[in-house]
């Protein structure tokens, strides 16, 4: 297939100077003549782009829209009921798949960072291949394409489904027409069309999340325990710092189980239990990232709140390791 980015560029050019209102217009008119009077089908993750995409097609077609959401039980706290809640009572239908305790049996006793994230796509695009053959044919499938996404993968984009939040890919006998209203946007702009269309402000400003979730933050097999106390842990350092003015938050910050166990003391108490590590970074592009340059007494009350508060978690430290050499994610 040929590569044809000029007329992308051509149209990105084109848009320059248009509001976000014109964009929306103009997106609304274009999805109403592609998709007509027709059913849609959106995988739902609750990522910016995915969240956005579902308002502006329930905005153009009211009742036409179904979402398929995923939970795998690898999200922060509360994070499943959130997603669920900014979309509830809109004209959508929106099919929650609690599919957590069939991840965790596929998951149970592997390690190995690459086979983890491996199984968590599978099964991923297991259970929205299940779901969307429950729901009859659909002939649209949307999808929160954006135009970094094409211009950097250097293809057209129009033609080959974007791997499901990089966790695989959809099945390649499921005939969709694709549906992209996001293509001509840059994150922000994204961002700026979902405050437009009234989506709460934590799902428009959600940070980056890994598509296999806490599954990446979890090191060494990933079990329920394991989940639980990284998810108090992580709520903690997001209450933390969420609370610092916009312009001296970091770009990311979450927290993850090391799979070590340490020594503390508590109370009289000698506890044997797992360390805890807070990541805090600063960057631009992702491609590079340093740790944010917070004051460590800001940390240190942080840290004392999880060792206090979850008391089976005995000790927490800080990555301050650059990137690169280290990821942003510890898998
Ligand atoms: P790393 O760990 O490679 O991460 O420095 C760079 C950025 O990408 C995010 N990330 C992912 N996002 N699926 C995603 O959608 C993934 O599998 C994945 N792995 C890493 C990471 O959170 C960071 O923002």
């Amino acid at each position: 297939m040929t590569i044809n980015l000029t007329g992308r560029d051509a149209l990105r050019d084109a848009l320059h100077g248009t509001t976000m209102q014109d964009y929306l217009a103009w997106q609304m008119s274009e999805i109403r003549q592609q998709v007509g009077d027709k059913k849609v089908l959106l995988g739902l993750s609750g990522g910016v782009d995915s969240s956005v995409c579902a308002a502006l097609l329930t905005r153009a077609l009211p009742g036409q829209l179904t979402c398929v959401f995923v939970d795998h039980g690898l999200m922060r706290q509360h994070e499943g009921d959130e997603i669920e809640a900014a979309f509830a009572g809109q004209a959508l239908t929106l099919i929650r798949v609690n599919a957590q305790a069939r991840f965790l049996a596929k998951l149970a006793g592997v390690v190995d960072p690459e086979q983890k994230r491996k199984l968590i796509g599978e099964e991923f695009i297991h259970v929205f291949d299940e779901e969307s053959a429950k729901l009859g044919t659909i002939p649209f499938l949307a999808q929160g394409t954006i135009y970094p996404d094409i211009a950097e993968s250097g293809s057209d984009g129009s033609e080959v489904i974007k791997s499901h939040h990089n966790v695989g890919g959809l099945p390649e006998d499921m005939q969709f027409a694709l549906v992209e209203p996001l293509k001509w946007l840059y994150k922000e702009e994204v961002r700026e069309l979902g405050r437009l269309l009234g989506l709460p402000a934590a799902l428009v400003n959600r940070q980056p999340f890994p598509g296999p979730g806490l599954g990446v933050r979890v090191i060494g097999e990933i079990t329920q325990e394991k989940l639980e106390l990284l998810r108090a842990a992580d709520a903690i350092l997001r209450a933390g710092l969420d609370t610092l003015p916009a312009e001296s938050r970091p770009s990311q910050y979450f927290a993850v189980h090391t799979g070590v166990n340490s020594v503390g003391l508590k109370g009289e108490q000698r506890v044997y239990g797992p360390v805890i590590a807070l990541r805090a970074v600063v960057t631009g592009d992702f491609m590079t990232a340093a740790c944010a340059p917070l004051p460590l007494e800001l940390f240190g009350r942080i840290a004392q709140r999880i060792a206090v508060e979850i008391p089976a978690i005995s000790r927490v430290v800080l990555d301050i390791t650059p990137k690169p050499p280290g990821t942003i994610e510890w898998e």
